[in-house]
């Protein structure tokens, strides 16, 4: 979508982070702005932020992986917007862990919230768009539905769906109208790692006293959410680079180089190229997941490895 201003947008996930910082940018370049979220007290401070700005702006709970909700918020987006031109489903969860420890109620809250959402939208959103042959669908992937990333098991087949539906959509409606844009960030500071559930099987801590490991867990969350994000950028950074790349009505929308250098490593030397990646990248996730386990009392070394063998 080249022109942006005047046109009518609605974001999902626009309480916090990268949908706080699209939201932002977004008003900046001029749009009318449908802002949902579950978390409705963030969404009045981002609106706060952004009223004087000269753009419409309207902002509604809704939790995303219920499609009644999302239905209701379509009617409600259509009789106070009129025309739906830039649709981004961007909100979002993460998960981590390891994958034995995952259980099945949590692989299900990732994939509603990741995926299902976006196809609830897609299911209530695509018709008008078809029958008026026009708008622009932006979707939130992942690095990680890219790249198979250890220890987010959920995350990553969540991810790699919104990766391959995007494209999907992108090949059957290419005549359409339609735009379609997959945005794959890689490790952009926000509140993801601290708001999301991280598994382990007990067995790998040093403490048994649930009050203790409580406490302790907190202090390894928060360690980890620093660690992991250490090489990371902020959100309003990226948010920039996923603006320039909706204006471009690129497919798929990077903030980092390193990801179609994977791709290309992936596709001319998968045998050894790629697979050296992908366990490379495990071992510096481990690495963090284990500094962050000592650190904060849960955890030694030689219990990590003594539980763990040959997993490490
Ligand atoms: N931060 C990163 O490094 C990173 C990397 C890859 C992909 N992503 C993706 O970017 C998107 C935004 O994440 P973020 O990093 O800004 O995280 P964030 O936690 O700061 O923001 C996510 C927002 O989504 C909202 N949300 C969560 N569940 C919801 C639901 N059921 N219904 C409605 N809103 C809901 C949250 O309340 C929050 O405001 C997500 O799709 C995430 O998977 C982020």
């Amino acid at each position: 979508m080249k022109i942006l201003k005047d046109k009518n947008c609605l974001l999902t996930g626009a309480g916090s982070g990268i949908g706080r910082s699209l939201a932002i940018g977004l008003a900046k370049e001029g749009m009318n702005l449908f802002l949902a979220d579950i978390d409705i007290k963030n969404l009045e401070k981002v609106k706060e932020e952004i009223l004087d700005m000269g753009v419409k702006v309207y902002i509604r709970k809704c939790d995303v992986s219920k499609f009644e909700e999302i239905n209701e918020m379509a009617n409600d987006f259509y009789q106070k917007f009129g025309e739906l031109d830039l649709l981004i489903n961007n909100a979002g969860t993460a998960g981590g862990g390891f994958v034995d420890a995952i259980e099945l109620d949590e692989w299900k809250r990732v994939l509603d919230v990741n995926l299902w959402s976006i196809i609830y939208s897609i299911k209530v959103f695509l018709p008008k768009m078809l029958e008026r042959g026009s708008g622009h669908i932006v979707n939130t992937g992942s690095g990680a539905g890219i790249i198979g990333l250890a220890y987010h098991p959920h995350y990553v087949a969540s991810k790699f769906a919104v990766v391959g539906l995007t494209e999907a959509l992108y090949s059957e409606l290419y005549n359409t109208g339609i735009i379609f844009s997959v945005i794959c960030p890689i490790r952009v500071r926000t509140n993801i790692g601290r708001s999301s559930p991280i598994d382990f099987d007990p067995q790998l801590f040093t403490v048994t006293d649930q009050e203790e490991i409580k406490k302790k867990f907190e202090n390894f969350k928060e360690c980890f959410a620093v660690e992991y994000f250490k090489a990371g950028v902020e959100p309003a950074f990226a948010a920039k680079k996923y603006i320039k790349g909706i204006k471009k009505n690129r497919l798929y929308i990077f903030d980092k180089r390193i990801l179609r250098l994977a791709l290309l490593i992936k596709g001319i030397a998968f045998k050894r190229g790629w697979k050296a990646i992908i366990r490379k990248q495990r071992k510096e996730d481990y690495a963090a997941i284990e500094t962050c386990l000592i650190k904060s009392g849960l955890s030694t070394k030689e219990h990590l490895k003594n539980t763990l063998g040959n997993r490490i």
